[in-house]
C-alpha cells in the first residue's frame, strides 16, 4: 500500500512546536520578529509571502512587511537590507525572490547578515552546511529532512537521486541527505537516461519545475517520492513535477501537491526564526 506522506499534518505539528518556543520566549521578554522583503507585483511572491506572515502570526512571529515597488533600484534595497541587519528588533530577513530582473538577487541575498538569513541563502551558510557545522539551513530540503524522519524514513545507505540543482533545493538537498548517510546522485537537465538514474532511487526527489514530468517510467516500485514541484497543469490546476496519478500505484510513499513539501517549507521558515535568537546573541 503507497503512503501518503502528509505535509500538511507534519508542517502543523512542527508549528505547534514553534509556536510553544516562541510562547515560552516571550515569557523571557524576547519577541520574535521577521522582516519580508516583497519587491514588485510578482502574484506568485505574494501568495508565498502571504502564507509565510499568516504562518508567523499562528506561531507569534512579529511579521514587519516591507513592501517595495518594482522600479526599485539594487542601491536602495542593499539599503533597506542594511537598516534590516543592523536593527536589534529584527531576528530574521526574508528576501522573496524572484527579484526584478535589474537587480542582482545574488548582490542581495550576500548583503543579508548571515545570523539573520532564515532563508539559508548566504554563502556563509551554505559552506556551514557543507562541512556539517552550526548555521540556518534552506527551508524546503530542511523540510524534507523532517518529513522523512517524522514518516520514519530512514535514508541510511540508500540510493537518494535529486533532480535539478538548484542552490535553493537541489545541491542543499544533496549535502543534506549526505548528512543522513544516504548515497546521493544528483541529476539534471543534461543527465543522459534520467530515467534509468532516476529508477535506481530508493528515495527519489524532483525539483526541476515541469508540471507532472516524472511518469512511472523513473520510478523504482516501492520508492519514496518526494515532490518539490509546484506547477500548474493543462487544465491550470497545481501540480508537482510527479505525475501523481500514474506514480501513486506503484510508489512506497509519496507527497502529494498540494499538501507535501510546500508546507514544510514555511514551517522551516518559522523554525530558523526561532533559532535566529540562539545564532543572533
Ligand atoms: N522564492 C521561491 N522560494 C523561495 C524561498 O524559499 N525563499 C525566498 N526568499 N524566495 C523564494
Amino acid at each position: 500500500m503507497t503512503n501518503i506522506i502528509d505535509g500538511k499534518k507534519i508542517s502543523g505539528e512542527i508549528k505547534d512546536e514553534v509556536k510553544e518556543q516562541v510562547a515560552a520566549l516571550k515569557e523571557k521578554g524576547v519577541t520574535v520578529t521577521l522582516a519580508v522583503v516583497l519587491v514588485g507585483n510578482d502574484p506568485a511572491s505574494a501568495v508565498y509571502v502571504r502564507n509565510k506572515k499568516k504562518s508567523c502570526e499562528y506561531c507569534g512571529i512579529v511579521s514587519r512587511s516591507i513592501d517595495l515597488p518594482e522600479e526599485t533600484t539594487e542601491e536602495a534595497l542593499l539599503d533597506v537590507v542594511k537598516q534590516l541587519n543592523e536593527d536589534p528588533a529584527v531576528n530574521g530577513i526574508l528576501v522573496q525572490l524572484p527579484l526584478p530582473k535589474h537587480i542582482d538577487a545574488d548582490r542581495v541575498l550576500r548583503a543579508i547578515s548571515p545570523y539573520k538569513d532564515v532563508d539559508g541563502f548566504h554563502p556563509q551558510n551554505v559552506g556551514a552546511l557543507s562541512i556539517g557545522i552550526d548555521g540556518f539551513r534552506s527551508c524546503t530540503p530542511a523540510g524534507i529532512i523532517e518529513l522523512l524522519k517524522r514518516s520514519g524514513i530512514n535514508a541510511e545507505g540508500r540510493e537518494c537521486v535529486i533532480v535539478g540543482r538548484s542552490n535553493i533545493v537541489g545541491k542543499p538537498m544533496g549535502m543534506l541527505m549526505l548528512r543522513e548517510n544516504a548515497t546521493v546522485t544528483i541529476a539534471h537537465s543534461r543527465t543522459k537516461d534520467l530515467p534509468a538514474v532516476a529508477r535506481r532511487a530508493d528515495i527519489l526527489i524532483t525539483a526541476v519545475g515541469k508540471a507532472k514530468m516524472f511518469t512511472r517510467d523513473y520510478v523504482k516500485p516501492g520508492a519514496v517520492v518526494i515532490d518539490c514541484g509546484m506547477n500548474r497543469d493543462e487544465n491550470g490546476k497545481l501540480c508537482g513535477d510527479v505525475d501523481y496519478e500514474d506514480v501513486f500505484p506503484i510508489a512506497g510513499a509519496i507527497t502529494p501537491v498540494p499538501g507535501g513539501v510546500g508546507p514544510m517549507t514555511v514551517a522551516m521558515l518559522m523554525k530558523n526564526c526561532v533559532d535566529a535568537i540562539a545564532l543572533n546573541q
